[in-house]
């Protein structure tokens, strides 16, 4: 088990570090576009047009001129990339999106917001059938609070990529995998231990929220070591749950529920490796995995 979660490890490691090898921004076609395009239609700092030619939408979106002079010269040289019959090149580290509303990433924002809304579906739901005076229902609308301001940022970050933008992503995505650990440390505990130590085991999970955001939001993310420590929770955090839902499965019988959705969370997590250019130039893998999250709430609730 040890060595299997080092070999997906590494292999996310290896799929990150390589994953810009044929860069479109690399190209001479580009840089030339880029550079003769801001000459034509920017001011000096690139940062305003010379004349106010700006799509309305994409001024509110924060679009200055330099990006969209990188995001004409980006389709220009996938057009120049596919007629020479080479495939579709990233862009700074990232495959060509089509721009909607001003949106980077339309499909990710859309199947963030999907999964916010179905976690307001099942609170709702949960509300009606269990009674507020249940142990732990404090504990589950916690979870909901923080899953859904985790997936309100998610949809922010795929919008507009700004580095403030995606360290509350990488900090909201850790708080769900925390937060699930803290869950499980709670359900398997509350009845078993004195208050006391439920407390101390909260204030654990606070500090270890807070120091990690504090080192995401220095600003030099290192993406290795952050999946590595969301990968070690998510899984330490799902043994445990397997663990339970096994030792429990007579006593409780909805607990199939549970080790469902922590199988299925980690199978469609493999999505995240699939590398490829975005079908249609809108759906990527990634957006496909926050696509797939979102029908396994149902489960979770
Ligand atoms: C820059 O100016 C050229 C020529 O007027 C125009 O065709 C092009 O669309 C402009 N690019 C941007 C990003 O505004």
């Amino acid at each position: 088990m040890q060595l299997k979660i080092q070999f997906v490890v590494a292999t996310l490691v290896l799929l990150i570090k390589f994953s810009d090898a044929s860069s479109g921004d690399h190209s001479p076609f580009y840089q030339k576009c880029v550079a003769k395009c801001e000459i034509g239609n920017c001011t000096e700092d690139g940062k305003e047009f010379k004349e106010d030619t700006q799509a309305y939408i994409n001024r509110i979106t924060l679009w200055n001129c330099k990006q969209e002079c990188q995001y004409d010269c980006m389709w220009q040289t996938v057009e120049a990339f596919h007629e020479r019959n080479w495939r579709t090149p990233q862009f700074h580290g990232k495959w060509p999106f089509i721009r909607v509303l001003g949106m980077q990433e339309p499909a990710s924002v859309i199947f963030s917001l999907l999964n916010a809304f179905i976690h307001f579906k099942m609170i709702k739901k949960f509300r009606e059938k269990v009674r507020p005076t249940c142990p732990l229902v404090w504990l589950w609308h916690v979870y909901f609070i923080v899953c859904v301001h985790a997936w309100f940022w998610s949809a922010i970050f795929h919008y507009r990529d700004f580095l403030i933008t995606e360290i509350l992503d990488y900090a909201c995505a850790f708080s769900i995998i925390l937060m699930n650990c803290y869950l499980m440390s709670i359900r398997l505990l509350h009845d078993k231990v004195p208050k006391i130590v439920l407390s101390l085991v909260t204030v654990f999970f606070v500090f270890f929220f807070m120091s990690h955001a504090a080192y995401l939001s220095a600003g030099k993310i290192d993406y290795g070591y952050n999946m590595e420590l969301n990968i070690t929770v998510a899984t330490f955090s799902a043994l445990c749950w397997f663990s339970w839902c096994y030792y429990n499965r007579k006593r409780q019988k909805y607990v199939w529920k549970c080790a469902i959705y922590v199988a299925l969370s980690g199978i469609v997590l493999l999505l995240e490796l699939v590398d490829s250019p975005p079908y249609f130039f809108l759906i990527d893998h990634h957006s496909l995995w926050h696509l797939c999250t979102a029908p396994l709430v149902i489960f979770i609730f």
